[in-house]
């Protein structure tokens, strides 16, 4: 027996430190990160194994930046939607967000949802992009949902209106840190977690590979025994 990688999350750090080693601008380590967005998400939408790609591309601390970061991570954002949409297409990758879109301008909110239009019908891989994302606010209001419809708070009925109801079987971060900043806490309960000194631009689908082959051979016992 061995797993499947189903469910893939990834926290994509160390843009900042990329750029810096390499003596450039933190926008420029963010504009190489997207572009691995890309490589990452075309290999995963060719692996067997893999369904839901989940990628933390805003977290809701992630406002705390200087303005003119947040400011150029936004139009990054924009410019990589509008360029990628042939990509979806073509790689039959249906993209979703999870995260609070209403703190986002209404137009990249057209975008956003323009592109989830466009790319409904692609039942391959689904790119899930993590925007203004945090576990704590999504736990919160998927709670008040819940509240609000006047059903009893389960398991259940929590993860029926979770941004994302759907367990994450591999969890990555990328640049050496050894923390989960607020991702995916809940999806994350029975997650398999491996964390890489590699800086997010320099990660490859070689490095995913390698950890996928060591994802596989883990002996997963959700509590039980094997
Ligand atoms: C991750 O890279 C990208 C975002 C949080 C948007 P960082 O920008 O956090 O890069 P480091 O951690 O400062 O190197
Ligand atoms: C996590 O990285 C958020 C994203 C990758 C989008 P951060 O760089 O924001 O996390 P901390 O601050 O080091 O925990
Ligand atoms: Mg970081």
């Amino acid at each position: 027996m061995s797993n499947i990688a189903n469910h893939i999350a990834i926290i994509m750090d160390g843009n900042g430190r990329w750029a810096q080693q390499h003596g450039l601008k933190r926008s420029k380590g963010h504009e190489r990160g997207a572009e691995v967005v890309r490589e990452i998400t075309i290999f995963c939408s060719n692996h067997p194994d893999v369904k839901y790609l989940t990628l933390y591309a805003f977290s809701t601390e992630n406002w705390k930046r200087p303005k003119l970061e947040v400011d150029f991570l936004m139009k990054l954002l924009e410019r990589y939607l509008r360029r990628e949409l042939p990509v979806y297409l073509e790689n039959n990758t249906k993209f979703e967000t999870i995260g609070d879109l209403s703190r986002f301008s209404k137009s990249l909110q057209k975008l956003i949802a323009e592109i989830k239009e466009k790319t409904a019908h692609c039942n391959g891989l689904v790119q899930n992009l993590a925007l203004n994302y945090g576990s704590k606010d999504e736990i919160v209001r998927a709670a008040n949902a819940v509240v609000s419809s006047n059903k009893t708070l389960t398991i259940e009925s929590l993860e029926e209106h979770l941004d994302c109801n759907c367990d994450v079987d591999l969890l990555i971060r990328t640049g050496g840190d050894h923390r989960l900043s607020n991702y995916v806490l809940w999806q994350s309960a029975y997650a398999e977690l491996f964390f890489t000194e590699t800086l997010w631009p320099d990660f490859t689908k070689e490095n995913l590979q390698n950890i996928i082959d060591k994802f596989t051979k883990i002996e997963r016992r959700f509590g039980g025994l094997k």
